[in-house]
Parts: structure tokens; sequence; C-alpha cells
């Protein structure tokens, strides 16, 4: 039995780095030190102490040694209670759990990273986590839209990963204002502003469904196949150890089966999409 899945561990607040009006970056030391060495894409289960406990990814690389991050959305009862927290406040946190992106498979391949708003959270993990293993894999192209420019999160990233050998930054909102002069329009359309290799590419999708949608045509029409096209799935969590069927969808559990899966394990369960 992995007890780290049971039993909270505490951890302790050291840093909050505000994204947007309402999504905060959160560094969380462990009194042990270290970090979760979790695999990137996967997740926790996060309590706030007298609130109860919220499904978050952790965004940071496990190549980031002695804490972790957690970038969450202010929407509810957990959330709202942890934006409050002020630093040398504790947590707890149950996990890492799920499946993670495959590393090991990647290995050797390009990356295609494709973000709405909330989802360059998960995604950051294994971008991080290829940029300190920069050897290893291949080319990596980010993609990265939000409805406004204040909605992108991660802009301190933006200027540090388009620097990396390698890598490409690509940024797009729905609806531009004065400071915005980069693209307009949605985030699929980026695929056709730069030379994305079909071959020996692996394509990591985080956003809303409607995104998932219509940039899933646009790879098809690219010549990507379904699985080599993968995403998280975000179901309502309560265990967060496959024993009380929340998260089912189909014949998986996604706490323990995913959250990660590719676009052809997805088409075969039903709910999934
Ligand atoms: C695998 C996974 C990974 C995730 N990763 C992240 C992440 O990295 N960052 C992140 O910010 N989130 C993430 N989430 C989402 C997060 O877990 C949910 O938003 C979670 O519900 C937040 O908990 P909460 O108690 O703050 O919100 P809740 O109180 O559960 O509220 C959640 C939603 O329900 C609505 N709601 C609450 N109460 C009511 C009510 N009485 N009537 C109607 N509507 C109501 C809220 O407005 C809100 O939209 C992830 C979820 C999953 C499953
Ligand atoms: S959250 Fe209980 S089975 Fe997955």
């Amino acid at each position: 039995m992995n007890e780290s899945l049971y039993l909270p561990r505490i951890a302790v607040l050291k840093d909050k780095r505000a994204e947007t009006s309402d999504t905060v970056t959160f560094t969380f030391g462990l009194p042990e030190g270290g970090n979760l060495n979790n695999i990137p894409g996967q997740c926790l289960q996060l309590t706030v102490f007298g609130y109860g406990e919220a499904p978050i990814s952790i965004t940071s690389s496990p190549t980031k040694k002695d804490c972790f991050q957690l970038c969450v959305r202010d929407v509810g009862n957990v959330t709202k209670a942890l934006h409050k927290l002020e630093i040398g406040d504790k947590i707890g946190v149950r996990g890492p759990w799920g499946n993670g992106f495959p590393i090991e498979e990647l290995k050797g391949k390009n990356a295609v990273f494709i973000a709405g708003g909330l989802g360059l959270a998960p995604l950051r993990s294994l971008i991080n986590y290829i940029a300190d293993n920069r050897r290893d894999y291949g080319k990596v192209w980010i993609l990265s839209g939000a409805r406004t420019p204040k909605d992108h999160l991660f802009k301190w990233e933006w200027d540090r990963w388009s620097k990396i050998d390698g890598f490409e930054v690509l940024t797009t909102v729905d609806r531009g204002d004065d400071t915005w002069t980069g693209n307009v329009g949605v985030v699929g359309s980026l695929l056709y502003k730069t030379d994305i290799q079909v071959e020996n590419t692996m394509v990591f999708i985080c956003g809303p469904p409607i995104m998932f949608h219509f940039v899933t045509m646009d790879l098809a029409k690219l010549g990507f196949k379904d699985d080599m096209i993968l995403s998280t799935l975000e179901r309502h969590m309560k265990c967060g150890v496959g024993k009380c069927g929340h998260c089912n969808v189909g014949s998986k559990y996604v706490c323990m089966d995913g959250p990660v899966f590719t676009y052809a394990e997805m088409k075969k369960q039903p709910g999934a999409l």
C-alpha cells in the first residue's frame, strides 16, 4: 500500500505568485525537504484544514528539487480558502497519484503542447521536465491560448522557454486589448503558423472540452494519429484511490488509470469526451 495516497502529509507555503486576477501559483516545501518525486502530469489531493480536499495537478517538474508548485484558480470552497493562506501556513497533501505523462515513451520524440487557459498548469510540469532533460527529447512547440491577455498564465516563463534550443512558443488570445500585439484567434489556429512536424511527434492538450474538440479536428487534418494525442481528464473526485467510483469514466477510474489518456483510449470510453 502506498500510504501517501491515504494519509495527508504536511506541506508549508513558501511563496505565492499571482498569475491572473483569480489564479495563483503556490510554492510549497515539505518539512523533511525535497519534493514530491512526482511524474509530470500527476496530481494530488490538496487539503485546506477545516475546508476539505480538492484534486489539483502538480505544475512543477520533479527536477525542481526543493519544493513543489500548484497553480490554482479560486472557484469554490477549498480553493478560496487556499488563496487566503499566508506564507508559513500549512496544508495537507495526499499523493502524488495518477499515471502522469509517458516520459519514457516520449524520449527521442518531439512534443507539441496545446493549452487553453488553466490547461497550461499540468502541461508546464512536462515542459519544464523536458527543459531540464533537454538532450533526451526532440523539438518542443508550446501553443497557449487564453480568452484575453490578462488571462494568460505563466507569462513569466515564455521568455525563458523561447530561449531554450529547439523550443518555440506561440501565444494567442480570443480578444485582444491595447497591450496585445500578438495573435488573435483560437489556439488551434497557431498550428498553421509554424512548421510542426507530424512524424515522431506526440501532442499534449489541456483545456476546455470545446477547445479539445476543435484542436483534435485540426490535428487530424494535419495527419496526427489518435494514439499520438494525449490529454488529461478532469472528473469529480473524492477518494483518489479507486474506491468511491466518483471519477469513473467507462471502464476506467480517472484517479487510478488516468488522468492522462490518449485520444484513442478516450474514444473507447463512453462519457470521456
Ligand atoms: C485531475 C484534476 C486536476 C485538477 N487540477 C487543477 C489545477 O491544477 N488547478 C485548479 O485550479 N483546479 C484543478 N482542478 C479542478 C479543481 O479540483 C476543482 O475546481 C475543485 O472543485 C475545486 O474545489 P473547491 O472546493 O475550491 O470548489 P467547489 O466548492 O467544489 O466548487 C467547484 C465549482 O462548483 C461551483 N459551486 C460550488 N458550490 C456551488 C453551489 N452551491 N451551487 C452551484 N455551484 C457551486 C463553483 O462555482 C465551482 O465552479 C483539477 C481537477 C481534477 C479532477
Ligand atoms: S476518486 Fe474515488 S474512485 Fe477515483
